[in-house]
């Protein structure tokens, strides 16, 4: 066991998750924006059986979490971009896609068949122990079953997967609670493919040439909302006026009457709390007692466009 350990780091965890990694298994790992459901990207069959477990498309790319820079370099070609924007906000909730080196080591499902990797460095303190310690890179997508709602604590993952996974590693409540800022550096325009923690203000100091945000990837038709991060009841957005058999997810002061039951995302109104919340939330009120959730509108600034990115693809057709 590591005596360098994190006092509240469990050892014998960490001395599990690595003998499963390195026979192509499972495992799901805290990070500070979602847990992730993790195991070794350079190993095809580990690879596959994430897609398995999530029941997830196959053409939808993973992020592969690294452990520093230099991990990193051993996957992709590192541009001058990705250097300065690593420095900034590495660790932390910003994964950037960059082209595949020539004999890159990792998995070709990890890029779905393409060009591109899209790597992270996670702060969470216990998976950057793990990801040293492994010292290679993990794919991990969100830990839910593809097109739910994203898990914030390892309670979450518990009643998405049982025991159809192997080991669950605790890492406390995720403190972002959305996932990271997905931004392509391999075009010769920069887009933001997914908002999140690190908002468009920012990142744009740092990118001249930042282009318009592209939500949804190429592989969507253009205008359609990809139904995402959904309960099982409907969601119905920017709600002024309740019924008496809907859930409230409120924010903010100004708070309609009537509803059937409420939480406040952030009754100060404060975005970063309101978005630590949102998933948690939603679970919370996703409950078949409700006719639909109402959700209070949402101020669309800084992480208040993720927020609400998230929030209608929770209430897109399914
Ligand atoms: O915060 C997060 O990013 C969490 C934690 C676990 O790190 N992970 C996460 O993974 O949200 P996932 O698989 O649920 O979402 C990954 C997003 C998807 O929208 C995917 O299409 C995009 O990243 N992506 C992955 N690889 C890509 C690539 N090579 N090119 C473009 N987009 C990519
Ligand atoms: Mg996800």
């Amino acid at each position: 066991m590591n005596q360098d350990l994190p006092p509240y780091i469990d050892g014998r965890d960490v001395d599990k998750a690595l003998s499963l990694w390195h026979s192509g298994q499972v495992v799901a790992i805290p990070t500070e924006t979602v847990y992730g459901l993790a195991a070794d990207a350079c190993n095809g069959e580990a690879v596959a059986q994430i897609y398995a477990t999530k029941a997830r498309p196959r053409f939808n790319p993973l992020i592969v979490h690294v452990a520093n820079i230099a991990m990193a370099k051993r996957y992709v070609i590192w541009t001058t971009e990705a250097e300065r924007l690593a420095a900034e906000f590495w660790p932390g909730p910003l994964t950037l896609v960059l082209r595949r080196k020539d004999n890159c080591p990792l998995s070709e499902l990890v890029s779905a068949g393409g060009e591109t990797v899209a790597l992270r460095m996670p702060a969470h303190p216990l998976t950057r122990h793990l990801l040293e310690t492994f010292d290679g890179g993990l794919a991990a997508p969100s830990a839910n079953r593809s097109g739910r709602i994203s898990p914030t604590s390892a309670a979450h993952v518990q009643a998405e997967f049982g025991a159809t996974i192997p080991l669950v590693i605790d890492g406390g409540i995720c403190t972002v609670g959305l996932e990271s800022t997905v931004l392509d550096l391999s075009t010769s325009t920069p887009v933001i493919l997914r908002p999140g923690g690190i908002t468009r203000a920012m990142l744009s100091p740092f990118l001249p040439r930042l282009g318009e945000t592209v939500t949804g990837g190429t592989l969507k038709s253009p205008g359609m909302l990809e139904s995402h991060y959904a309960p099982g009841i409907p969601v119905r957005l920017n709600v002024t006026e309740v019924a008496t058999d809907e859930a409230l997810l409120a924010f903010g002061r100004d708070v309609p009457p009537g509803s059937a039951h409420m939480l406040n995302l952030s009754p100060d109104g404060t975005l970063t709390k309101a978005a630590a919340n949102l998933f948690s939330y939603l679970r919370l009120l996703d409950d078949t007692r409700y006719r639909a959730i109402a959700v209070m509108p949402i101020p669309n600034e800084g992480i208040g466009e993720a927020i609400n990115d998230r929030l209608r693809r929770a209430a897109a057709p399914r």
